[in-house]
């Protein structure tokens, strides 16, 4: 029997990685975050100073990166050629440069590779924007955690203000929809609504509803597996 994966897909903002950790928690599982797979190989692109537009140079950096998370003390660290560079792949910097990775295919597949060998040792949280029609198409639950553009900007408004961060909600409303366009509208892997993912629109929930809701699911569908 393969490892339950449990798939969470959806735009920037939605929470993701808050409700995948604290559902991974919960049921023991293993938590991957893969965006912070692009953003790694995004960042070691940035400080080496390789032009992104040039696919061949990019493609050949991954191929020749060794890239790990590792899970210490309930956090995820990412650790790239020996380095841990958890808190940096977070900056602005990354987080608008990270397109041009994740559009390449030849990087994709490395990533996705590295991806599906965490189901052949754990029962794992999977989040990303590619899990369920990608990674794992036969994920045995696969959610798409949404929540409205104003409120994902509100969310990202409010962490920043939280870090002393001063920003202009207007500025970072125009950033959430840049994303979500590119993410929807990329060649290979665009984010879309599965059929068979289970829609879940955060908007007006709170974190401990999300994580019921979809603890619930999975005690339905490891029932109807099992
Ligand atoms: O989830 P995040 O915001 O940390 O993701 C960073 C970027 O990586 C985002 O621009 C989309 C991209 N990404 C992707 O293309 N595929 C994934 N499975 C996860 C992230």
């Amino acid at each position: 029997m393969k490892n339950f994966v449990i798939a969470i897909d959806g735009p920037a903002g939605a929470g993701k990685s808050t409700i995948a950790k604290l559902v991974a928690e919960r049921l023991g599982f293993l938590y991957i975050d893969t965006g912070a797979m692009y953003r790694a190989l995004t960042l070691k692109a940035l400080k080496k100073n390789l032009p992104l537009d040039d696919r061949k140079k990019l493609i050949e950096m991954a191929k020749n990166t060794d890239l790990k998370l590792i899970q210490k003390n309930k956090k995820l660290h990412v650790i790239v050629d020996g380095e841990d560079v958890s808190e940096e792949i977070r900056s602005e910097e990354v987080s608008r440069n990270t397109h041009y990775i994740a559009s390449i295919p030849e990087i994709r597949e490395i990533l996705w590779d590295m991806q599906r060998k965490y189901r052949e040792t754990h029962n794992i949280v999977m989040e990303g924007r590619d899990i369920g029609s990608k990674v794992f198409p036969d994920a045995q639950l696969k959610i798409y955690l949404d929540a409205s553009v104003d409120e994902r900007a509100k969310r990202r408004y409010l962490q920043l203000k939280e870090k002393g961060i001063d920003v202009d909600f207007e500025e970072i409303k125009k950033e959430v929809m840049e994303r979500d366009k590119k993410d929807k509208n990329r060649k290979i892997a665009p984010l879309v609504k599965l059929p068979d993912a289970v829609y879940i629109d955060t908007t007006n929930m709170t974190i401990e509803e999300e994580v019921e809701t979809i603890i619930k699911l999975y005690r339905e569908r490891e029932f109807k597996s099992g």
